[in-house]
């Protein structure tokens, strides 16, 4: 069997800090992963990551995860640093991994996690600082599907019409609002993140190939035949467990594989 060991400098130190909720008798308390590079020793080298443990008065606090590392940014440490904008589930920048699960951090409510609250960055990505992944890489792959119409007849004097037909089948792929739930939980991705594009970027690229308006199918096909950009995906399925809005990236990447066996014949 294969043996991992982690780099020293990814364990988790001992020395994580107790914040408190004084006076407070409705508690919730939130273990949350910290690591920031600026934060080095004597040798200038950055300090190992540690758990912060943080009690929060649920009294005085909104329903959803989201709602508590705000308190807790506002009211307990003010350098706790994670991404969030819409907190309705639409621009996917808080998702991270609250009790085990990739997810959006506004949509899940505290009520549904028992216990302590355990709150890590998106698993198998670079950290930049505490909850916020690096997210160069995946967005480079996003680039390389050219995630935009392309055509090349003349262009036209109206809006490109599309039947009901066809505009249904960009349904379950639309969605999408690139959270990467779904690729940072994938094994596939995990082993092969530089040459396996993953889920999110495959439901992406299908999105373009099925596009009744889009002239550049056999070219988006091209790219995607490849034994690791496409045929990485051993439909193990966790991408559609870990997606926050119920779609399913590893339909799409099937209906591709079938587009690709299809132009064969
Ligand atoms: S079905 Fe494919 S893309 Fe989805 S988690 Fe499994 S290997 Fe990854
Ligand atoms: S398919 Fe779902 S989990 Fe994956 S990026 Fe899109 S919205 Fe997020
Ligand atoms: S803050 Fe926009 S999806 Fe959560």
């Amino acid at each position: 069997m294969a043996e991992f060991s982690l780099p020293a400098n990814s364990k988790i130190s001992k020395n994580g800090r107790a914040y408190k909720a004084e006076g407070a008798t409705n508690v919730r308390v939130f273990n949350i992963y910290r690591w920031d590079p600026s934060d080095v020793d004597a040798a200038g080298v950055p300090k190992n990551p540690r758990m912060d443990r943080y009690e929060v008065d649920m009294d005085a606090c909104g329903p959803m995860v989201l709602d508590a590392l705000i308190k807790i940014k506002g009211e307990l440490d003010q350098t706790l640093t994670f991404r969030r904008s819409c907190r309705e589930g639409i621009c996917g920048s808080c998702s991270m991994n609250i009790d085990g699960t990739n997810t959006l951090a506004c949509t899940k409510p505290i009520e549904d996690v028992k216990g302590e609250v355990t709150i890590y960055p998106l698993p198998h990505m670079k950290v930049i600082k505490d909850l916020v992944p690096d997210l160069k890489h995946i967005y480079a792959q996003y680039e390389s599907i050219k995630p935009w119409l392309m055509t090349q007849s003349a262009a036209p004097t109206r809006e490109r019409l599309q039947s009901e037909e066809d505009r249904k089948k960009l349904d379950g792929l639309y969605e999408c609002i690139l959270c990467f739930c779904c690729s940072t939980s994938c094994p596939s991705y995990w082993w092969n993140p530089e040459r396996y594009l993953g889920p999110a970027v495959l439901l992406q690229a299908y999105r373009w190939i099925v596009d009744s308006r889009d002239e550049f199918t056999g070219e988006r096909l091209d790219m995607l035949e490849d034994p690791f950009r496409l045929y990485r995906c051993h439909t193990i399925m966790n991408c559609a467990k870990a997606c926050p809005k119920g779609l399913n990236p590893a339909k799409a990447i099937a209906e591709i594989k079938k587009l690709m066996v299809e132009r064969r014949v």
